[in-house]
């Protein structure tokens, strides 16, 4: 919830991603009007190229940046199947976010309008103002967390020679196997390219 609430109310503005009928990305500005446990929602009208795209794939990835420069920023990335729940959330929507009558100033005008859900889905927290940096994967709508990233197997005998190349000095040598502190990873695959024992394996999709 937390993650969800900051892109809601901290972020507001992201950048959606959808694919066309050729099966070719397609990116456009969206607000996200409201969270809950559930996952997100917001406003599309029903004559919109991204309201075609999201009836026709049901899937949806977002990221949101908040942050003056690069090295203040936090990005917010989500991926998940979406709905229509159509017009009847959409009073409570425009209740929360007052500005949209700017935009569709008349109930004749808001017909247009429809509310979606982006629900089951995974995200990603990266914050880059943090030293090192940090970054933590989440689900939201009753999905499993998934594995991602670089682990170090038993195979590993502590050599050390992956901590030359690993930029966040994100390796912990206290045992072995070392442990990849995940949560400074970059995943740039430096370990996994040096390690003379192939002991460093990718996990998870792509
Ligand atoms: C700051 C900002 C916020 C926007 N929020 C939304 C939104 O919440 N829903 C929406 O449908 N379009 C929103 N738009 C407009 C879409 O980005 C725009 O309609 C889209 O790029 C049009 O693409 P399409 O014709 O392929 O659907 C927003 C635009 C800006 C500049």
């Amino acid at each position: 919830m937390d993650y969800l609430n900051f892109i809601t109310n901290e972020i507001h503005t992201v950048i959606a991603a959808t694919v066309d009928q050729s099966g070719l990305p397609v990116t456009c500005a969206v607000d996200i009007m409201d969270a809950d446990e559930n996952g997100l929602y917001f406003l599309t009208a029903k004559g919109k190229g991204f309201y075609s795209r999201l009836k026709d794939c049901g899937y949806m990835a977002l990221t949101g940046l908040k942050g003056e420069s690069t090295m203040s920023c936090i990005a917010l990335s989500l991926r998940g199947k979406v709905k229509e729940l159509g017009w009847e959330p959409l009073a409570q929507m425009l209740k929360k976010n007052p500005y949209m009558e700017e935009i569709y100033p008349t109930a004749e005008s808001q017909r247009a309008l429809t509310v979606f859900q982006l629900y089951e889905g995974t995200g990603e927290w990266f914050d880059l103002s943090k030293k090192p940096m940090e970054r933590f994967s989440f689900s939201f709508g009753h999905v499993p967390d998934e594995k991602n990233g670089y682990c170090i197997t038993v195979v590993c005998n502590g050599c050390r020679i992956c901590e030359t190349v690993c930029p966040q000095k994100c390796i912990d040598f206290a045992s072995t196997p070392a442990v990849i502190e995940k949560e400074h990873c970059l995943h740039c695959g430096n370990c996994m390219e040096i390690c003379p024992q192939n002991a460093v394996i990718r996990e998870g999709k792509r």
